[in-house]
């Protein structure tokens, strides 16, 4: 009798390591455990044992049950796992699959030419400045030498809020309020780029636009001239629009400086020969400039006697024309994305 326990004790274990899936294993469960159960069997034979030998062996077949319950137990678990294991792995969701495209934006070309010319005056140290959008009459015009009345403020008819306020048409306003601001008189060096209105809208004018203005304002004796004025705008239009351009300043006229200059480069299109983009001219006219007037400075607290300096002003939106060729100015601020996405990578490569 023991020697068959043993014999059911080690066929259970070994049939219950082998068995590959649930069913089998239910099988075994009802071949050894069950009512008709080899282990059920032993059990009903016991009658042929001696009285003393009975609960010693109904000990052990008990130990042995048990030992073949756990054994089933820990083979349930680890089939039950499997079978989850097999069942995940066949419900996968395949996420190799292509998705579809997202479109992605593009830097627009005006803020290409904005960060560029941002990068170029800071690495000669200037400061980016900014000033408010909506501005006073004092700052736009009083304070930069056009007072009220002034004819050369009819070229900027305006969009008044009020009597006094507007949406600023220069960013020349920013230096009055750099100038005001910087009680120190430490020397300035600064540009500030930004929006501008005016009441104007055809091909090259758009009511809104963008401007960059260049201030820089120093002691006497420092002697900031005109060559310094000539030599940083030359780098600017040199770096941003080709190096082998020509400038040429043209006298002109401005409220704010005097001398006042206009400044223009070889023509583009026909490299200096004549073409309907310069009006046969061989040039294009790109930037205003000039020496810091005296009533500027005395209008912002300096001293014309002790400080002198220069000053430039050009629109942004033009420099971004020449330099992608667009042919028309509304074109910058339509967000047509046929048209932005064209400047996609193109100044990465
Ligand atoms: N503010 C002028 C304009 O909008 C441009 C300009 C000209 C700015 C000469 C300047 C300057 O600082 O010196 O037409």
């Amino acid at each position: 009798m023991q020697e068959k326990l043993a014999e059911i004790r080690k066929n259970a274990k070994e049939k219950i390591g082998s068995v590959i899936d649930l069913q089998g294993l239910n099988e075994l469960k009802v071949k050894f455990l069950g009512k008709k159960g080899e282990l059920t069997e032993i059990l009903r034979s016991m009658g042929t044992i001696s009285a003393e030998e009975r609960p010693k062996f109904g000990s052990l077949v008990n130990e042995v049950r048990n030992e073949i319950e756990e054994a089933i137990k820990t083979a349930e678990e680890n089939l039950k796992e499997k079978e989850l294991e097999q069942k995940l792995e066949k419900e996968k969701i395949d996420i190799t699959l292509p998705s579809t495209k997202i479109k992605r934006g593009s830097k627009h070309p005006l803020n290409r030419v904005i960060e560029e010319i941002e990068d170029l005056f800071v690495s000669m140290g200037y400061d980016v400045v900014a000033g408010p959008e909506l501005e006073t009459d004092e700052f736009c015009f009083e304070r930069l030498n056009l007072p009220y009345g002034h004819p050369a403020r009819d070229m900027q008819d305006s969009f008044y809020i009020t009597d006094t306020l507007l949406l600023r048409t220069q960013t020349s306003a920013v230096q009055a309020r750099v100038m005001l601001a910087n009680e120190e008189k430490t020397p300035i060096r600064m540009i500030c780029t930004g929006k501008t209105y005016r009441r104007e809208d055809d091909a090259t004018h758009s009511h809104q636009f963008n401007q960059v203005e260049g201030l820089v304002i120093d002691k006497k004796e420092k002697n900031v001239s005109l060559a310094d004025l000539k030599g940083t705008l030359e780098v600017l239009v040199k770096k941003l629009l080709g190096e082998n351009l020509q400038l040429r300043f043209r006298p002109s006229y401005f409220p704010f400086t005097e001398p006042s200059y206009e400044v223009d480069v070889t023509c583009f299109k026909c490299g200096g020969k004549g073409c309907p983009l310069c009006k046969k001219t061989g040039w294009i006219e790109v930037l205003g400039a000039g020496i810091v007037h005296p009533n500027v400075l005395k209008l912002n607290g300096y001293d014309p006697e002790k400080y002198s300096g220069f000053a430039f002003g050009t629109g942004l939106d033009r420099l971004a024309m020449f330099k992608y060729a667009i042919p028309d100015m509304r074109l910058l601020y339509t967000n047509d994305i046929r048209f932005l996405s064209q400047f996609d990578r193109k100044d990465e490569a």
